[in-house]
Order: structure tokens, then C-alpha cells, then sequence
């Protein structure tokens, strides 16, 4: 018999080598590689008809965009909204997160709203355990769901041939098994063939599939890493465990945006969607705490409020600690690095933490002003009050520079009862808003005169 073909990966980014070696030269991890079998048989896919028709290429006119099916509207706002309006036909989806975050729990409550026959298939949980978190999350008893526990790929395709759906989820590629491949279920080369296999069937029945794929904190478990080239959509489910938000973000997107930001809260119910994140994201308190500084940042298309909050003591131990939860640990060095440079606060001695409020991750540059207001109102001991927000990014050399959609950010203050915004000097308003006060600034120092 011959011998089977094998060769290594590395668990962590998923790089091949013919022979065994103890680090990595691609992600530099030890003992990450380890050897798989990859017997590959040519096997017809078991979805397929026999006679599949002959592939030629075809003038781009002559393509038929009729079965070209429309988008699938899910029962969820956010979810559409970050998908780019929908679920399109015969794409393959990616839905990425830590374990726990609320993954199966999201898909679940997609499959068990959507009007069209979805068939969910489950690694992960039992029947009965599905069943019961159905229960636990849906308002309506009626639903097209079907629900399959099975691992083996082929296995799913001879029942997917018979039940016909029109939307798959898996749960998650992680735990799928194609007898293709001798190596266990979970090594890279397992997660590469049964990926391989979903986008096969995906695109060539027209039908979406939605894979769920666990990710560390990091975002290196190799499995979902390696797909991301191969899928049309990348979600990502992110959120703190402790906290109630939990954010989706498109990753990447061959449909849509990849801006927009969906809110959801885990409640007992499962997950709610936030539809008006200011109220929930900012504190009701009528005087702000010192190290508070509110700003309007936009998320997509989405405007909203949100908290900054800074601590700046004296560091007792050598080397001064700086951490950041919600915001780029990087960029707060730089701010910080403009803030002694350019208008002399000594903060090199001090612990610094920063937080964003609800646990969410704020990529908005326009977040920056209202960070330095923060840092320096906990290191003045100075109250900042909450009639005032900031947006603004700061430049290198300490100017506040202009941010877009600017007209938005300033209505959505208004509307959540703000007195005072302040902006960059080089930002053209063109909304002329009567119950708040729009002041512009061109550097740091004119901000923080206003502290004073
Ligand atoms: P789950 O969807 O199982 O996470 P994942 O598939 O990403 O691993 O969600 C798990 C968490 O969600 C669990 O810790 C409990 C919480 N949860 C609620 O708080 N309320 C609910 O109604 C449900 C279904 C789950
Ligand atoms: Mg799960």
C-alpha cells in the first residue's frame, strides 16, 4: 500500500512545510506544526448531478442575471445593515468570534425568522439543546427551520440533496469532518476541505451558506484565518463575556460596506438589537465624573454618543503602565507622546488607563479629542460637565483635524441635549443647529484653555 501523503502546518497561521521543524518562520511560534494526512480521492460532490454541465467561458453580456436571486432580508435591522442589505444568493458567509460571545445564538435567531427554508446544521449541540435555546430566544412558534446534527460532510450533502434549502447555516466549520482527508476534524487541512466543499456547493446551487467559525482573542487559531480569502463575507462577532454589547463588524465584504457597525445587547431572550446606541452608551448622570469625556463618533452610516473615561495616577511601580480597553493601545502612546510634546503635561511618571464604555471598539479617529479631554480631565482633576462632546482627530503635530460626516455628528448631539460640541477649524458645517453651540478649534492648546 502506498504511503499516505502527509505534510505539516502550523496550527497558528496555517503555513505548510514538507518536513517537520520545531518554530514556525512564518508567524515564529514553536511547536505549532504538526503533521496531517492528506489522502485526497477525487470524489464527485454528492449534492451535484451526476452530469454536470461542460465548463466554457462565456461573453459577459451573454451571462443570465435573472436567477441572479435577490437579497434575503433577515428579520434583524443590524444584521441586513452590516451584511450590506441582506443575504445574497450562493455567497458564502463567515461569521467569526470567541467562543461564548453569542455566535450559535445569533445564527439561531436568523434561521429560526427567516421566511425561506434555512436548515441549520449543528457539530456543536444536541437536538435537545437546540431546541431549548430555540425556545429560549424566539417570540413566534412558527418557523421554515430544519436542524441537522451531523459532522460528516458528505453525510450533510446526500441530506441537503433531499431536503432542498434555500439557506444553510453551520455550526461551526471547526467540528466539520470530510472523509476526503484522513486528518482529524479541526486541522487546518480539514477546515481548507471542508471550506472548500461549502463554497463548491455554495456557488454552484446558488444557495447562501453561513459558516460560524471560533476565533481566539488574538484572532490566530489558524481555522478561520485561512478562509478568509476564500469566503465572500467575514463577519465578526465581537463583544467583552462580561458585558451586555456585543458588536458585528464585516470584515470584508464583496457585497457591501465594510463601515458598518451592528449593535446587539445579550439579554435572557438571546440577543436584542440597539437601535438607538447614544441613550444606552452614555451615562444618565447630570454632572460627569472627572476623566469623562463624551464623543460623537460615526459608525458607518450611524451616528452616536459614546463615553470615554480615563484614569491618570501617579505610577508607584517603575515603569508606568498604559492600557486601553475599546481603543488602539498604539494611538494612545501617540496621543500621549503629543500631549507632553506639544503642550508640556508631564504624564511619562503616570498609570494611565482608558476605557470605552459597554466593552465596544471604537475605530473612529474622530474619538481622539474627546480621549485627550478625558486624560487630561482626570489628570487636572477638572470636570469637563456633560453639556459638552468632542470630535476630532489629533494629528501628530497637536492640530485638531477635520472629520467627515460632520453635519451628522452635530445633529446627533443636538438631539441627545448636548450645549456644546467641539470640532476641528477646518470642518465646513453646513447645518446651522440652534440648541447647541459649535465650537471650533484648530490645536490642542486652544482645547484645552477650554478646561480651564
Ligand atoms: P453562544 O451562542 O453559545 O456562543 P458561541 O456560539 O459564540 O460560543 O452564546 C453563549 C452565551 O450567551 C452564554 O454564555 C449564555 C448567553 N446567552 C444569554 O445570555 N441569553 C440567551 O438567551 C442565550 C441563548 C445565551
Ligand atoms: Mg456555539
Amino acid at each position: 500500500m502506498a504511503k499516505p501523503k502527509t505534510l505539516f502546518y502550523c496550527q497558528n497561521c496555517g503555513t505548510s512545510y514538507s518536513k517537520w521543524q520545531g518554530k514556525c518562520t512564518s508567524c515564529n511560534q514553536w511547536e505549532t506544526i504538526v503533521e496531517e494526512i492528506i489522502a485526497r480521492e477525487t470524489t464527485q460532490s454528492l449534492w451535484r448531478d451526476k452530469k454536470s454541465k461542460q465548463a466554457k467561458a462565456i461573453r459577459i453580456d451573454e451571462i443570465n442575471d435573472e436567477n441572479n436571486a435577490p437579497r434575503y432580508e433577515t428579520s434583524s435591522y443590524e444584521f441586513n445593515r452590516v451584511l450590506g442589505g441582506g443575504i445574497v444568493a450562493g455567497s458564502v458567509i463567515l461569521v467569526g468570534g470567541e467562543p461564548g460571545v453569542g455566535k450559535s445564538t445569533l445564527l439561531l435567531q436568523v434561521a429560526l425568522t427567516m421566511p425561506i427554508k434555512t436548515l441549520y446544521i449543528s457539530g456543536e449541540e444536541s437536538e435537545h439543546q437546540i431546541k431549548m435555546r430555540a425556545d429560549r430566544v424566539r417570540k413566534n412558534k412558527q418557523s421554515n427551520c430544519l436542524v441537522f446534527t451531523e459532522t460528516n460532510t458528505q453525510k450533510i450533502f446526500s441530506q441537503i440533496k433531499s431536503i432542498q434549502p434555500q439557506l444553510v447555516i453551520v455550526d461551526s466549520i471547526q467540528t466539520m469532518y470530510s472523509e476526503t482527508i484522513e486528518a482529524s476534524s479541526g486541522s487546518i487541512s480539514q477546515i481548507r476541505q471542508c471550506a472548500s466543499e461549502w463554497i463548491d456547493y455554495s456557488k454552484k446551487s446558488n444557495t447562501p451558506v453561513m459558516l460560524i467559525g471560533h476565533i481566539t482573542k488574538e484572532g490566530n487559531i489558524a481555522g478561520p484565518k485561512i478562509m478568509e480569502h476564500m469566503v465572500d463575507v467575514v463577519l465578526q462577532f465581537e463583544g467583552d463575556r462580561n458585558h451586555l454589547f456585543r458588536t458585528l463588524r464585516a470584515y470584508k465584504n464583496r457585497f457591501g460596506s465594510t463601515a458598518e457597525l451592528g449593535l446587539y445587547e445579550m439579554a435572557q431572550g438571546g440577543l436584542r438589537e440597539i437601535s438607538n446606541p447614544s441613550q444606552v452608551l452614555i451615562s444618565k448622570h447630570e454632572n460627569l465624573l472627572n476623566g469623562t469625556a463624551i464623543s460623537s463618533i460615526v459608525e458607518g452610516i450611524r451616528p452616536f454618543m459614546i463615553e470615554v473615561q480615563a484614569l491618570v495616577s501617579v505610577a508607584i511601580y517603575g515603569t508606568p503602565q498604559r492600557s486601553s480597553t475599546g481603543f488602539n493601545v498604539k494611538r494612545l502612546h501617540m496621543l500621549l507622546a503629543v500631549l507632553e510634546k506639544r503642550v508640556g503635561f508631564k504624564l511619562a511618571t503616570k498609570d494611565i488607563f482608558l476605557n470605552i464604555t459597554g466593552g465596544i471598539t471604537v475605530n473612529d479617529p474622530a474619538i481622539d479629542l474627546a480621549v485627550i479631554m478625558a486624560i487630561l480631565s482626570s489628570n487636572e482633576n477638572i470636570n469637563i460637565g456633560s453639556h459638552f462632546c468632542f470630535a476630532g482627530e489629533v494629528g501628530l503635530s497637536g492640530e485638531i483635524r477635520s472629520v467627515p460626516k460632520i453635519d451628522q455628528r452635530v445633529n446627533e448631539a443636538e438631539k441627545l441635549g448636548f450645549k456644546n460640541i467641539f470640532l476641528s477649524k477646518y470642518n465646513n458645517i453646513s447645518t446651522t443647529p440652534k440648541k447647541i453651540n459649535i465650537q471650533q478649534v484648530s490645536n490642542i492648546e486652544e482645547a484645552v484653555k477650554f478646561l480651564y
